[in-house]
């Protein structure tokens, strides 16, 4: 039994938060897409954590983490990640496992990275530059390296081969980034030995006797369903699928093993990176959401852009993944403010629809809102569902209504126990 946990937005919805409290009702937890583009947060006993790659349920001593492979890594950032958990005492040896079909993120394809959003100037995806793209390119252009690469002698000869053909596609950039590859292959190698004192298995192979013992799994999804290669907001996209079928072909887990979607949303949007997003604003309450929901990238630290939510978007997402149970995030940051706008539908040149076309570009596309009334009580010490002020259960059942599926967390705060069932 496989059950998906997957970000319905533009990424950063919380799901760190939410594997790590549901992890004790799993005995694996898989990565199945993405890098170290992605920031996972998680909070307990006053501490936080930010996972880039290692899956969320690693604080979690009953589950196996798995690191998929349709997901990239990259060593040297993968080295940082276990340094940090040194101090927490965790059996990394057996609990975190490799899949060898996982391809490497090399140094030349960060600098490729840069050099290609040098290089478009205003028209930047706006990536977290570490890499992804040009790896994502290396693996369906079929020369990229994979962690079972490593296990070879030869990975070396490997490696210096697709280097040399990444310095000369920098040198066609013509894009002024200055680097140190020596310095920078030292680094590499070092993250590549630590990487090496791991467990590499065939995930998939893994997966499929964990299913057929009736473990039960949780696949952890990164970014979010717009940033979707095939279904986001094309070119402001990741390299990857972020949506249901990226669990399929990242972990090698059959469609019809799939049992819940869990997708999850926050009670407003953000956004970071470059890209149209039509409910953005640029006033005192966008200012506001940014401020109390403290946005910033937990990888690149840069502000997330803000805005009310957006139904046509998210109804669009519950239904590229089919999801079955709703998780709303951050319900607290909206506590104060007198009214609460939802996007629920779009003028789109002049006429109102309620599907999100190919374009939603602000030239186009418009948001038409729907006004409700907001709630002025601190959720952040609440824990159950009772206690919700009528303003925000009138909140919820309106998204549910709308979205014909039923919301069952609410989230009132980032520490794992500021996480209210319904
Ligand atoms: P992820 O990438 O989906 O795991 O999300 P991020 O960790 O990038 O961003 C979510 C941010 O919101 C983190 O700083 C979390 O600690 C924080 N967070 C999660 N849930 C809540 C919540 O319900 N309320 C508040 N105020 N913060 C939350
Ligand atoms: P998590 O898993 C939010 C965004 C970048 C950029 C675009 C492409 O924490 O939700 P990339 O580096 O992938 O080539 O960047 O995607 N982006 C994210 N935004 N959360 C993430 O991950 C993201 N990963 C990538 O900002 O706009
Ligand atoms: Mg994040």
């Amino acid at each position: 039994m496989v059950d998906l946990l997957l970000g319905l937005q533009w990424g950063d919805e919380g799901k760190g938060k939410i594997v790590d409290v549901l992890t004790k009702e799993y005995d694996i937890i898989a990565r199945f897409q993405g890098g170290p583009n992605a920031g996972h947060t998680l909070e307990f006993d006053g501490i936080k954590h930010v996972l880039h790659t290692i899956p969320s349920g690693i604080f979690h001593k009953n589950a196996i983490n798995i690191v998929g492979n349709g997901v990239v890594i990259d060593p040297v950032i993968f080295k940082r990640e276990l340094d940090n958990l040194q101090k927490f005492n965790i059996d990394i040896i057996s609990k975190l496992l490799i899949s060898r079909k996982a391809h490497l993120i090399l140094p030349t394809h960060r600098l490729l990275d840069a050099a290609s959003e040098a290089s478009k100037g205003k028209a930047k995806i706006g990536s977290t530059l570490k890499g992804i793209g040009p790896t994502y390119m290396d693996k369906t252009g079929r020369n990229g390296m994979r962690v079972g690469d490593l296990e070879f002698d030869d990975w070396k000869t490997k490696y210096r081969a697709l280097a040399d053909k990444h310095e000369a596609m920098i040198d066609f950039y013509n894009a002024e980034i200055e680097y140190n590859l020596p310095e920078l292959e030292a680094e590499f190698c070092e993250g590549v030995e630590t990487l090496k004192k791991l467990t590499f298995i065939d995930s998939e192979e893994y997966i499929f006797k964990a299913q057929a013992e009736g473990k039960k799994i949780l696949a952890e999804g990164a970014q979010g369903s717009l940033l979707d290669i095939d279904f986001g907001t094309y070119p402001f996209v990741t390299s990857s699928n972020t949506t249901a079928a990226g669990a399929c072909t990242g972990l090698g887990v059959a469609p019809n093993k799939i049992e819940k979607v869990l997708g999850i949303f926050k009670a407003y949007t953000t956004r970071v990176g470059s890209g149209p997003f039509p409910t953005e604003l640029f006033d005192e309450d966008g200012a506001t959401m940014g401020r109390v929901g403290n946005e910033f990238g937990a990888t690149t630290g840069r502000p997330r852009r803000c805005g009310w939510l957006d139904l046509v978007a998210l109804k669009y997402a519950v239904q590229i993944n089919g999801v079955t149970e709703l998780m709303m995030m951050k319900a607290d940051v909206l506590s104060g403010f007198k009214t609460i706008k939802v996007c629920t539908a779009y003028d789109y040149k002049g006429e109102k629809i309620q599907h999100l076309p190919y374009n939603i570009e602000s030239e186009y596309v418009s948001p038409i809102y729907t006004e409700m009334k907001g709630w002025a009580k601190d959720l952040t010490k609440l824990t159950t569902a009772e206690e919700l002020p009528t303003a925000l259960n009138d909140y919820i059942t309106f998204l549910e209504e709308q979205l014909q599926v039923p919301i069952k967390i609410v989230s009132v705060g980032p520490d794992r126990l500021q996480t209210i069932r319904r």
